[in-house]
């Protein structure tokens, strides 16, 4: 069904996805830009939708999206959930904790049972890099990466993207700072691809032992220090450091690590004027950034969360959208 009015024209939903070619969202590494920026354009046309009361579409009417999450999750999960609801879709939540992986049944047949009873689409998080990569392999249905280890998150890589764009018009000449724990954050990974495809330029910043010279092979530039770099970034993006994934203390202390990396209010009288203070969350306050600086007029936080439904939304319509026409009898 096409034709929902969006600001009193039409908005012909089934043009975007008849156009998308993927089955899977895994990485922004495997998007260009031209397809970045539709996911960003149709996720401004959803975030327009709710802003007009219309937070209950039918487009995924008989569709269903399950979410298998292995590793917590706060904003991702119920994020992709609301998206899937607001698109008409009903959900599946797994979640690894209570399941039958405890009684020895493997991740894929898991994900083939879930599969099995009539889903569209899965949502996944795991702590294995790569491990929706393996699930596109073994599943008919999409499968759209919800956080795979260090590796990528792509729908948090256009959430952040997405958030720039709107206070900065575009990412083109913009500098971007991704500052903290860069080696085991796949944040990192998709906002570099995605940035760097749109134009920006992005500068990787932390302690050595987070931030090793390898990240230049992406087309980064590099840095220990963040007081150095300051001054010229349009963007700070304040990641968390992930004690989880680390094999040994990256640095003495949190004191120590917060005295040269913490974004704190004299860092911020000494970045641009208009700096935009993004952070992936879950947000460790006196730890990436202080209070001050969270709740701060030149932090777009709860802007990020808030996108990540409309972004959700897109990418679940470009992936599902095509079948719609084809299946509409069969749905109903
Ligand atoms: N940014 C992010 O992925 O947050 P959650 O772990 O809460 O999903």
């Amino acid at each position: 069904m096409s034709g929902h009015e969006t600001g009193g024209e039409p908005t012909d939903w089934e043009s975007w996805s008849q156009s998308w070619k993927h089955h899977h969202l895994l990485g922004l590494e495997l998007h260009s830009a031209e397809e970045i920026q539709s996911i960003l354009d149709l996720a401004e046309l959803f975030a327009q939708a709710s802003q007009e009361g219309r937070n209950r579409l039918t487009l995924l009417r008989g569709f269903t999206v399950a979410n298998l999450f292995f590793e917590n999750s706060t904003r991702t999960r119920n994020s992709f959930s609301l998206a899937a609801k607001r698109l008409g879709a009903d959900t599946v939540e797994f979640s690894s904790a209570g399941s039958s992986t405890s009684k020895g049944e493997t991740f894929i047949d898991t994900a083939k049972t879930i599969e099995a009873m009539g889903v569209d689409a899965v949502v996944v998080r795991h702590a294995t890099p790569g491990t929706p990569h393996l699930l596109a392999k073994h599943l008919s249905c999409s499968v759209l990466n919800a956080g795979d280890g260090p590796h990528e998150h792509p729908t948090q890589g256009l959430l952040d993207i997405l958030t720039i764009r709107q206070h900065r018009g575009s990412l083109k000449g913009l500098t971007v700072g991704l500052i903290g724990d860069i080696e085991h954050s796949r944040t990192a990974r998709s906002n570099i691809w995605g940035l760097q495809k749109l134009g920006a330029h992005v500068i990787v910043c932390g302690p050595a032992t987070l931030v090793s010279r390898r990240w230049k092979q992406l087309g980064v530039e590099t840095s220990h220090r963040l007081d150095d770099i300051l001054p010229r970034c349009d963007v700070l993006n304040l990641l968390r450091i992930q004690f989880e994934r680390q094999t040994m203390r990256p640095f003495p202390s949190v004191h120590e690590y917060g005295l040269l990396y913490a974004m704190t209010k004299e860092r911020l009288a000494r970045s641009k004027p208009d700096v935009l203070i993004l952070a992936p969350g879950p947000i460790n306050r006196g730890v990436e950034l202080t209070s001050e600086v969270a709740d701060g007029h030149h932090s777009v936080i709860l802007h990020q969360v808030a996108n990540g439904i409309s972004i959700r939304m897109a990418v679940l319509w470009l992936l599902l959208g095509r079948r719609v026409a084809s299946e509409s009898f069969a749905r109903g």
